[in-house]
């Protein structure tokens, strides 16, 4: 079946960016989120980032008008029965996924796929909450989405050939270069990155170094575009205390143990940009 509409079920960071880059691909979008708030919040950042294209000549403003036009909002659930494929990105708790995925197994037709872009929840114990385990799957996108090319496709235990030969292809016709990856904590990415993040945090900890200087060594030594500590505000510690709390769990491997200070400044609210503090200030 061809993909035309995409069902983006949560309008938070990362459903927008899924929605905007699915809407710039000639998609037509359904996003949702239960609140009309969000809704506008969401259409309202999405709408700021088409204009600064138009402003740096990289769209028209008939082209940008024309994005905006493929994504239609909605609280309504059962406006999933209306699209081809459906891109879960609400918060990352197992709960609100099970009672999310309990609800579109009323309204979404046999044959459509659910894709999760969860960072940390195993892809094959989401899809037991589905009524269609072999046509679930991971498909994580990285932060900004409109921007990063990568995203991880996971295979569940019991996801099909035909799920991941669709949601792969799909990956490539929404501009990105799939990797693929088993269903284990991290997946590869996060597995790689939320190691080096925590030793940033632990030599800082132990004063080897100030924020500055541990972001501008990784960036000026390594070549990143981001320090580890400016890449952990912008992502969200509470994300990443997240993630390394289900890799330790999993593995059962202290090498994935959370650093006290990244423990501590979660417990203070210090959550990075979304926040205004995180291991830097931000006052916008
Ligand atoms: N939405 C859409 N576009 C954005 C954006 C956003 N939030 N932020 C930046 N951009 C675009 C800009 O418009 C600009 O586009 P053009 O090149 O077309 O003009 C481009 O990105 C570069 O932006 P800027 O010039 O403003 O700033 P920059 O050069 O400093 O780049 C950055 C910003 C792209 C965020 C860059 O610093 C970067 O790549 N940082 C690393 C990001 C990263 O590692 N992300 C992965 C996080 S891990 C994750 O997401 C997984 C997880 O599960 C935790």
């Amino acid at each position: 079946m061809e993909i035309k509409t995409i069902f983006v079920a949560g309008f938070g960071l990362m459903g927008r960016g899924i929605s905007q880059t699915a809407a710039e691909h000639g998609f037509k979008v359904i996003a949702y989120d239960t609140g009309i708030d969000l809704l506008q919040k969401g259409t309202e950042s999405i709408k700021v980032n088409l204009e600064k294209s138009v402003q740096k000549g990289k769209l028209d403003a008939s082209q940008a008008e024309a994005i905006m036009q493929n994504i239609e909002t909605t609280t309504d659930l059962s406006q999933a029965g209306n699209a081809s494929f459906v891109i879960e990105a609400v918060t990352e708790d197992e709960n609100i996924k099970h009672g999310l995925y309990k609800k579109l197994a009323e309204v979404l037709p046999d044959q459509i796929i659910i894709a999760t872009n969860t960072s940390s929840i195993p892809i094959t114990l989401l899809a037991s909450f589905t009524d269609r385990p072999d046509r679930f799957i991971g498909m994580h996108f990285f932060n900004p989405v409109p921007v990063m090319k990568l995203v991880e496709i996971i295979r569940g235990l019991a996801t099909s050939e035909q799920t991941y030969n669709i949601t792969f292809d799909l990956a490539k016709a929404l501009g990105k270069d799939p990797i693929t990856c088993k269903d284990s904590p991290g997946f590869l990415v996060n597995r790689m990155l939320l190691p080096f993040i925590n030793e940033a945090i632990y030599a800082l900890m132990e004063g080897v170094g100030t924020p500055e200087d541990i972001d501008k060594g990784v960036k000026l030594g390594l070549n990143h575009p981001m320090g580890p500590l400016e890449l952990a505000d912008f992502v969200g510690l509470d994300t990443l205390l997240n993630v390394c709390e289900v890799m330790y769990k999993t593995f059962g491997n202290p090498k994935y143990a959370p650093s006290p200070l990244l423990r501590q400044m979660v417990a203070a609210g210090w959550l990075g940009r979304k926040s205004g503090r995180g291991f830097y200030v931000y006052n916008n």
